[in-house]
């Protein structure tokens, strides 16, 4: 009886830890359509636009541009991996837009996009 109920708490221990941030669920799922495009549509032209007068290689315009690479080739968005993506750390640190660091809560949205999976939904 007592290994067993041992047993569970070990059980319950892993699962818990395995879980996701409670904020995430909370907030429920992060579009990329609805949430994600616009806001970079906003925030990141006419230098993310793949234009004559963009400012970097790395496209914004579209979910295939966002998922792809700038200068080199490592793409800037990791899946499931927001500290390792380029895209993420940018706007964490205010480095991207060039023009001024957004507002947390646009920050947030994106870092909970790529990290619930940088769905193209
Ligand atoms: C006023 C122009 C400007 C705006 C607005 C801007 N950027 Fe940039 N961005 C640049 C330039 C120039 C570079 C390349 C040089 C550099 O890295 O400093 C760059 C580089 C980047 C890179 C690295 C690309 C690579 O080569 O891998 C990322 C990621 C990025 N920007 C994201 C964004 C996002 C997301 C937004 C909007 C929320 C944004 N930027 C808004 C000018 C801009």
């Amino acid at each position: 009886m007592l290994k067993a109920l041992a047993l569970l708490f070990a059980i319950l221990l892993i699962a818990g830890c395995g879980s996701q941030p409670a904020q995430t669920q909370a907030n429920g799922p992060v579009s990329f359509a609805k949430d994600i495009q616009p806001m970079l549509n906003q925030n990141c032209m006419p230098c993310h636009a793949g234009s004559a007068d963009s400012k970097s290689p790395y496209v914004v315009t579209s979910y295939a541009g966002v998922m792809g690479n700038g200068k080199d080739s490592v793409p800037n968005v990791l899946p499931g991996n927001a500290d390792s993506s380029l895209l993420c750390q940018m706007l964490k640190a205010g480095t991207m837009p060039k023009t001024g660091p957004l507002a947390p809560a646009k920050i947030d949205l994106v870092t909970r996009w790529v990290a619930q999976g940088a769905k193209n939904n």
